[in-house]
């Protein structure tokens, strides 16, 4: 029989990532029926899409629901950043078997498509944002998903064995605390190309990178670095949903954005750096 959405995370919790802390007190937290509990009482209830959140206040950040919504049309039906996700598989299918943990999941859909495309490993979902990880639950099972700090995870040290980071800010000291000894920081990164054709109609200029890219070098032994460049071409709702998922638009000229959102197709960049690191 197939367990509800919070029983399965109970279960998970248990089998799969006994390694969640309490956000009050730093405490390990335990799994009793449907709610974590730690040695001092605080309790933290496993919603009924089986997602937690662990954040003691609620914040309110620039990444809405809407946000989200437009961002899982783009990278889950319209598949605009699968080429990036499908060279992470390939690299993750040939490493041993562990604990995947998303430090900025948003929506989910990478990490989902990750922990679906293979076998035995344990998927792990962070968010700020309570929307991001509202969405995520509603359309994944198979992953845990959390509303946290990536900056001050509720989470022990050295219990992760892959972290990914795609886009979203990192904190390499919390990602050194997180992983394992031979862990590993799968990072995407992206380059001058990514999202050009909006880039040059928004600002008219392009994107540098090496600052993100030598910052992760100085903190990581870099085993590899895979290029993702790929061109598609967007019909006119994959182009709505990416003005609207991408935070390049609260910075645009607002007419521009409504020029662009009117097109009815056009190419579309996804140009990235794969940046996968061991712990030194
Ligand atoms: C550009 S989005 C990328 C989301 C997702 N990785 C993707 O590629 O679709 C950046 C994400 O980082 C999250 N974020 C920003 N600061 C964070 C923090 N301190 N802890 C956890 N998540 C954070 C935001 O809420 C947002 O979902
Ligand atoms: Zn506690």
């Amino acid at each position: 029989m197939k367990l509800k959405k919070r029983e399965a995370a109970a279960v998970m919790i248990k089998d799969k990532f006994p390694h969640l802390l309490c956000s009050v007190c730093g405490e390990k937290l335990g799994v009793e029926e449907m709610t974590l509990i730690c040695k001092s009482n605080h309790q933290f209830d496993i919603a009924k899409n089986g997602s937690i959140h662990l954040l003691t206040k609620n914040l309110k950040t620039k990444y809405t629901k809407d946000l989200f919504e437009a961002r899982q049309y783009l990278m889950n039906e319209a598949a605009f950043f699968k080429p990036a996700i499908d060279e992470v598989i390939k690299y993750l299918s040939i490493q041993k078997r562990g604990v995947i943990l998303d430090a900025g999941c948003g929506e989910g859909t990478h990490l989902a498509q990750v922990i679906e495309s293979l076998e035995g490993f344990t998927g792990v979902g962070i968010d700020l944002a309570k929307d991001g990880i509202q969405a995520a639950a509603r359309f994944y099972e198979q992953v845990l998903w959390i509303t946290s700090d990536l900056a001050k995870a509720p989470v022990e040290s050295e219990s992760v064995d892959f972290i990914l980071n795609i886009l979203s800010p990192a904190n390499y000291r919390e990602f050194a605390r997180l992983l394992k000894d031979d862990g590993e920081v799968i990072k995407i990164v992206p380059r001058s190309g990514y999202l050009k054709e909006l880039r040059h109609h928004y600002f008219g200029s392009g994107y540098e990178n090496e600052e993100t890219v030598s910052a992760f070098y100085e903190q990581f032994d870099v085993k590899e670095k895979v290029t993702v460049t790929f061109v598609q071409s967007l019909n006119q709702q994959a182009i709505e949903a990416l003005v609207h998922m991408t935070p390049l638009s609260w910075r645009a000229d607002p007419e521009k954005v409504s020029s662009f959102k009117a097109l009815k197709r056009t190419d579309m960049t996804l140009d990235v750096d794969i940046l996968i690191g061991r712990k030194k």
